[in-house]
Order: C-alpha cells, then sequence, then structure tokens
C-alpha cells in the first residue's frame, strides 16, 4: 500500500516527502509533479509569496532510468523565502541554540491552527505551530500525491476538479453542474481540470468565472476573504473498490478523511451529498439497467459508490473550503501573555486561495483510490498488477 510522509516548516530550508509502497516499474520524472505544483501555484486571488517562489520537487530517491523502483521515493524541496541572501528565517528557524535575540509571536490568529496550538504542545511562541501548520505543506503532499496519481492514470483513471462556487457566486443546481460536466467526462477527468485551469478561479463557466473574480476584487478591497466549494471527478474507476463489509473500508469515508485533512476544508460531499436529505428517494436513487452486457446507472447521483464501494460510475466528490484567516481588516484576538485585547495583525497572505486548493484537493485523493485499487489487484511491479487487473463490469 501507498504510504507518504510530509516534514518542514514553511520558512525552513526545505519541505522534505517521502513516499513509501509505489510498485515498481511506474514512468515517473520531477516534470509530471512540476505541472501540478505549477499548477498549485497559480489562482486568482493569490498573495505575494506565490510571485517569488516557483516549487520544484527534486526527486533523491527510488527512481532509476525514469521508473520506481519499489523503493521508497524520497523529495526535497526548498523554501526560497529560507534561501534568500537578506533572508532572517535561517535566525529565525535555526535548529541549533536558545533563540535569544529572536522575538516570539504572542497573538493567536483566529482560525488559525495558533491559540490551540501553543496550549496543546506548551509553547511560550507561536512561531512553531504557524510554520508546520501553514498550507505552504500542501506543496509537498501535491508532490507525493501526485506519484499516486501517474499510478492511477497507468491504469486510465483520471481525476479533475473545478470550482462550483466562490462565497455567494456559484452555480444554481445540481442538474447545471451536471449538465456542464457531461461531455468532459466522456474524454476522461484530466479534460476537466485541463479546461477548468484556463479559467484563473478555475471555474468551467465563463461568466461565472468572471462573477467570481468581482466576488473576490470587492472581498479584497473590504479587507476580507473568501471560501467556496469545487468538485472533483474521477473517470476510469473499475467497480468494486473499497467496501461495505467495514467501516474503515468504506471509500467514501476514506475520501472524506483526505479532504478534511487538509487544511481550511470544512465539508465534504460525495455525489448529491446534503441535497439528498433534502429529495424524495424517487430523486436520489439511480435507476440501474443491464446493456450491452454491462450493469449501468440511469443516473449518477450517489457519485460513483454505494455501500462504500466503487459502482464504476464516474466518482463525485465536493468539499468545502473556509475563506482564508489572514485578513487586511483585522479580528479581535488576545496576546496569550499579556492578555490583553489587540487586533490581529496583518501579514501578507491570499484573498481566496480556492483556486489553488482545487489541486490539493485532486491531489490527496489519488493515494485513497490508488491503495483501493492495490487493494483488489496489488502486486509488487506494475507489470504484475497489470497482468492481475481485470475489472468485472458484468
Ligand atoms: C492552498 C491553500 C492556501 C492557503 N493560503 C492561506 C493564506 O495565504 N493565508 C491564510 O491565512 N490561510 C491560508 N490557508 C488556510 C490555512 O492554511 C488554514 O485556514 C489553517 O491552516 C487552519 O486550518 P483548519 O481550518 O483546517 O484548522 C490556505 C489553505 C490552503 C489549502
Amino acid at each position: 500500500m501507498i504510504r507518504y510522509l510530509t516534514a518542514g516548516e514553511s520558512h525552513g530550508p526545505e519541505i522534505t516527502g517521502i513516499v513509501e509502497g509505489v510498485p515498481a516499474g511506474l514512468p515517473l520524472n520531477e516534470d509530471s509533479i512540476a505541472h501540478h505544483l505549477e499548477r498549485r501555484q497559480k489562482g486568482y486571488g493569490r498573495g505575494g509569496r506565490m510571485a517569488f517562489e516557483k516549487d520544484h520537487a527534486e526527486i533523491t530517491s527510488g527512481l532509476r532510468f525514469g521508473k520506481t523502483i519499489g523503493s521508497p521515493l524520497a523529495m526535497r524541496m526548498p523554501n526560497r523565502a529560507y534561501e534568500k541572501d537578506d533572508s532572517n528565517w535561517p535566525k529565525v528557524m535555526a535548529r541549533e541554540g536558545d533563540g535569544k535575540g529572536v522575538e516570539p509571536v504572542t497573538l493567536s490568529r483566529p482560525g488559525h491552527a495558533d491559540l490551540v496550538g501553543v496550549q496543546k504542545y506548551r509553547f511560550d511562541d507561536i512561531r512553531p505551530v504557524i510554520e508546520r501548520s501553514s498550507a505552504r505543506e500542501t506543496a509537498m503532499r501535491v508532490a507525493c500525491c501526485t506519484v499516486a496519481r501517474l499510478f492511477l492514470k497507468h491504469f486510465g483513471i483520471e481525476i479533475g476538479a473545478h470550482v462550483i462556487r466562490i462565497g455567494a457566486v456559484g452555480y444554481q443546481s445540481w442538474d447545471q453542474v451536471r449538465s456542464i460536466t457531461e461531455s468532459f467526462i466522456e474524454t476522461g477527468a484530466e479534460s476537466i481540470y485541463r479546461n477548468a485551469d484556463e479559467s484563473d478561479v478555475r471555474c468551467l463557466d465563463k461568466e461565472l468565472s468572471g462573477q467570481m473574480r468581482e466576488e473576490i476584487k470587492i472581498k479584497r478591497k473590504e479587507g476580507s476573504s473568501l471560501g467556496g466549494v469545487y468538485e472533483i471527478i474521477v473517470t476510469g474507476l473499475p467497480p468494486g473498490l473499497g467496501s461495505y463489509v467495514h467501516w474503515d473500508r468504506k471509500l467514501d469515508g476514506q475520501l472524506a478523511q483526505a479532504i478534511m485533512g487538509t487544511q481550511a476544508m470544512k465539508g465534504v460531499e460525495i455525489g448529491l451529498g446534503f441535497e439528498a436529505a433534502a429529495r424524495p428517494g424517487h430523486n436520489v436513487h439511480d435507476e440501474i439497467t443491464y446493456e450491452k452486457g454491462r450493469f449501468e446507472r440511469r443516473t449518477n447521483r450517489a457519485g460513483g459508490i454505494e455501500g462504500g464501494t466503487s459502482t464504476g460510475m464516474p466518482l463525485i466528490i465536493r468539499g468545502a473550503m473556509k475563506p482564508i484567516p489572514t485578513m487586511i481588516k483585522p479580528l479581535k484576538t488576545v496576546d496569550f501573555v499579556s492578555k490583553e485585547q489587540q487586533d490581529t495583525r496583518y501579514e501578507r497572505s491570499d484573498v481566496c486561495a480556492l483556486p489553488r486548493a482545487v489541486v490539493v484537493a485532486e491531489s490527496v485523493i489519488a493515494p485513497v483510490l490508488a491503495n483501493a485499487l492495490l487493494e483488489k489487484y496489488g502486486g509488487d511491479s506494475i507489470e504484475e498488477i497489470a497482468e492481475r487487473y481485470n475489472p468485472v463490469q458484468s
């Protein structure tokens, strides 16, 4: 099974990643990872840091002549802010010494892990919490998960996501979104992300894209921020991944954890999700047909999973992201040393990170799906898995 770990602080020397359990023989190169890293850095509503920091994951082990060799893949990604000549970060993030002369951070930012972090780890400085809870870590997460994504692609499974709501601006209904994604699904889910990438808010609808951009502009002027909702679609999945037999083997549960384990994610829906609760049964459940030797469903409101198991229909997952907590217009907070109430201080930040977070969400579900595939058809090499990979359709 594929496991991955990330380590590193936002302003430390580098972020490190290890991906273990990747079968041997998977074609892989740094460019295919760089493609998604670059996507994660692009999007309307971003802050200043992205302008100077172009991410690149250097693969230092587990790869030989362009193919995985079954041993752990290690990756390193330098933090450019640390490396700059005039940078103060080597002093602030020094791994040795007593920290004398480094000002502690004592003002917790609401909506961040700051206060709970110092309470939990008994720090007298918020700095270590800021450094690790930051979404900078998602860069390495994208790098690690792209390996699983390439593995899935090798077996014809594609992932692509698009933005369906930013703040109050979004599609009117589930059916409206279905009519837009329908044609893309036929050519594979990657066509969804490639088309969504044409818009700097990653929305497939041109008019809505413009409205979303306006909404971000307004909130930027007001000194506030925005979140939103995205939808991830996966095509090419065989039926029978995951299981109904035990809670922790349910594919929907595992996917929800991957999304909720991502910074700032506050909700997950599979298929109709919350809307299913408001509809009568006949407008929710997908009727089953048998055509051309295959079982099919007339609709896909279940979003490709029934009983915790993939149906073979496209997977449809939605995720909700909260607005960015760092905002120009301050919030009230308390200094945890003086106990005095103060206004939050503004640091350079995104106004809306949703268009970029979509790439993280696409990525984090890949290891879950890769493991579901490995559980059913697994082997030590791509060749061995290919021999076993025989999805049951009828
Ligand atoms: C891709 C991405 C970019 C983010 N960028 C910022 C940012 O620029 N400023 C900020 O305050 N929060 C940003 N966040 C959100 C914080 O990381 C998040 O609110 C914080 O870690 C608290 O996480 P929690 O809501 O999961 O507890 C970003 C999140 C993601 C996924």
